[in-house]
């Protein structure tokens, strides 16, 4: 598996939407930090890296952006726009996301603290390690 989409629940009967995510039925593990990422230019590629562990669940709460998973073998782009809809990403799978459109904020839900012993930066250090 190399994403799953979590389609949240959106509460209220008023002008206005409420969602709430709450461990096992919206994501599925302990959150150790959320970070979140606005104001980035379109043209801009972030992440360009996989996890060795990290799960993380990615809400675009605002805006558009582009994401590229890719497992070694296949990639795939998928459109965030939806801040009912959740995507989630377990470790050694590459990442970049682009396309920001100037509203974009992007939340992150992460199952572990920051780590740089994490990251594989290196796309062929990680096709490396995912073949093992
Ligand atoms: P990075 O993960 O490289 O951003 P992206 O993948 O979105 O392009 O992180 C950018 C900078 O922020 C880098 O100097 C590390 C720092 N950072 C933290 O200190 N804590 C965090 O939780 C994250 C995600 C990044």
């Amino acid at each position: 598996m190399m994403y799953k989409l979590y389609n949240f629940k959106i509460h209220g009967n008023y002008d206005g939407n409420l969602v709430a995510l709450e461990k096992g039925a919206d994501f599925p593990f302990e959150i150790k930090r959320v970070y979140y990422i606005w104001g980035t230019r379109p043209d801009v590629i972030r992440g360009c890296h996989a996890h060795r562990k990290l799960e993380q669940m990615i809400i675009c709460l605002s805006g558009s952006c582009d994401f590229i998973l890719d497992d070694g073998k296949e990639r795939t782009i998928l459109y965030l726009n939806n801040p009912a809809q959740g995507l989630y990403i377990k470790h050694n799978i590459w990442r970049e996301f682009t396309n920001f459109s100037p509203d974009c904020v992007i939340m992150v839900l992460a199952s572990e603290y920051y780590d740089e012993a994490d990251y594989i930066r290196d796309y062929n250090e990680f096709l490396r390690e995912v073949k093992i």
